[in-house]
């Protein structure tokens, strides 16, 4: 047999092992990984010596803006970004114009993925007035839901709890994971409106407006109506230490639940805003010093599953502002995330391994995609990114591939790149140099998606249950 690719001396890097290997690739999947002299002939052969590879990272969480605000961001830019950063597979969020509630919206997303550089999944919106949705979109290929139960951008309404509750009870049935924007909407309604009135329109109001009770109360409401209905969660953005306890219990108590966490949390703090001005502006907010600290207890001790990007792109217009309450929240990040949690690594604040369980493997499980996905194994996709760690860098935003690229992190001196970027066997960045040829080369992951069987609870109590029952005379 012919193999289409062969990489050699590399280090391989997995959730739990390094070790040195070839791997051959063919029509898309991992062929063999073992010792160069066991290798089939290929086609075309890639020496990557001194070098590490890693399965490609999976972002559960991007913004990409089309349709409907392509001035910020596109398909094509932001898995572009997704190329040059060594990720092979994103999540896209549905607060785009219009809003992924309806599998209208969903074919018009899916029309402006055929741009795609690299694989996605698309989330749809759970809403209020969209609960009769939900269902066709399952059936017309979301990956999973995402529900926005604090205001941010495009300010889509946050549901009330009963609405929430019954979109858990529809998805539970179905096993989707559902990602929660978990921030309190009235807390940060009421607080907002009062800064306001007291003349606060500083970047560090911001933060005040959103203190990190808004965030637990909400992990914690999410995680009640998850053990009660048996539906699979995922919170994101997870930016205090004290989110992690409800986090941690619901853990303990069996709730389906994973956590993500994002480089801005863990590498930046209150001085941002002072440094930054309304470029730090971000849902939920970077935080102090002590909350940092926290969330790499959580990260060491697995409370925190994952790390996304949030990746949230704005014009430097729209982001720079002297009102802090007009600069759109969220920054570019799917592009930087790895040169800089790999400079963490090297510093010994994380291993490879569990970079790439973070990364790859955690996303890959939590959404259906695992071993397809988020693996090196044969038969696995051939989704691997060829990493550098030795090579210096300094971030610089004009670089980025990003529409919007303002980014906290410009000047940012990292140690670690991505070198090489592959997806299903086709190179979508070959030393450092986007293949423009392979626009469109993404897929859908829904193709390939198993979900595990899902158990919902408390079907009895389902609104549709009580609904059908007889009234007793
Ligand atoms: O800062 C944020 N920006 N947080 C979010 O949750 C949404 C995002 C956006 O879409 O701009
Ligand atoms: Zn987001």
């Amino acid at each position: 047999m012919i193999a289409d690719l062969v990489i050699s001396g590399a280090t391989i890097v997995t959730d739990t092992a390094q070790f040195s290997a070839s791997i051959a690739i063919k029509d898309g999947a991992i062929l063999a990984i073992g010792d160069a002299a066991a290798m089939p002939e290929a086609k075309e052969t890639l020496d990557a010596t001194g070098k590490y590879i890693l399965p490609g990272a999976i972002d559960a969480h991007v913004h990409f803006r089309e349709p409907g605000y392509s001035h910020k961001e596109t398909w094509e830019t932001g898995t572009a970004s997704a190329a040059m950063g060594g990720v092979t597979t994103v999540f896209e969020m549905p607060n785009t114009k219009p809003p992924t509630g309806t599998v209208e919206a969903l074919n018009l997303k899916l029309k402006a993925a055929e741009s795609a550089y690299v694989d996605f999944g698309i989330y749809g919106l759970l809403g209020e007035s969209n609960l009769d949705q939900l269902e066709a979109l399952i059936e017309g290929g979301v990956a999973g839901f995402k529900c926005f139960m604090g205001n941010t951008f495009a300010n889509l309404p946050s549901p009330p709890t009963g609405a929430i509750l019954e979109g858990f009870e529809i998805i539970a049935k179905h096993g989707y994971r559902i990602a929660l924007h978990a921030e309190n909407a009235s807390i940060m309604a009421r607080r907002e409106t009062k800064l306001k009135e007291a003349g606060r329109n500083d970047p560090l109001a911001h933060l005040a407006a959103r203190p990190p009770v808004v965030a637990v109360e909400a992990v914690a409401r999410a995680a009640i109506l998850a053990e009660w209905t048996g539906a699979r969660i995922h919170i994101l953005h997870v930016s205090s230490g004290d989110e992690l306890r409800p986090l941690r219990e619901a853990k303990a108590r069996g709730v389906d639940i994973t956590a993500e966490t994002c480089p801005h949390y863990l590498l930046l703090d209150e001085h941002a805003y002072t440094e930054m001005g309304s470029l730090i502006r971000v849902n939920p907010p970077v935080r102090e010093k002590s909350h940092q600290d926290q969330l790499w207890a959580g990260v060491r001790d697995r409370t925190i599953d994952m790390i996304a990007t949030d990746h949230a792109p704005h014009s430097a217009a729209e982001k720079h502002k002297d009102d802090i309450w007009c600069a759109d929240c969220g920054f570019t990040g799917v592009e930087t995330q790895m040169p800089l949690m790999l400079t963490q690594v090297s510093a010994g604040r994380m291993t490879l391994n569990d970079y790439v369980r973070m990364t790859s493997t955690a996303p890959a499980l939590a959404f259906g995609l695992y071993p397809r996905k988020g693996a090196l194994l044969p038969g696995s996709d051939a989704d691997l990114v060829v990493i550098d760690m030795d090579r210096p860098e300094t971030v610089d935003s004009a670089r980025l591939q990003s529409k919007s690229p303002s980014t906290p992190f410009d000047k940012a001196e990292v140690t670690g790149m991505p070198i090489h970027t592959l997806v299903r066997g086709r190179f979508v960045m070959k030393d450092r140099t986007l293949m423009t040829d392979a626009r469109g080369h993404g897929l859908s992951v829904r193709r390939i998606q198993r979900m595990p069987t899902p158990t919902p609870k408390n079907l009895e109590h389902t609104t549709a249950a009580i609904l059908a029952a007889k009234p007793s005379r």
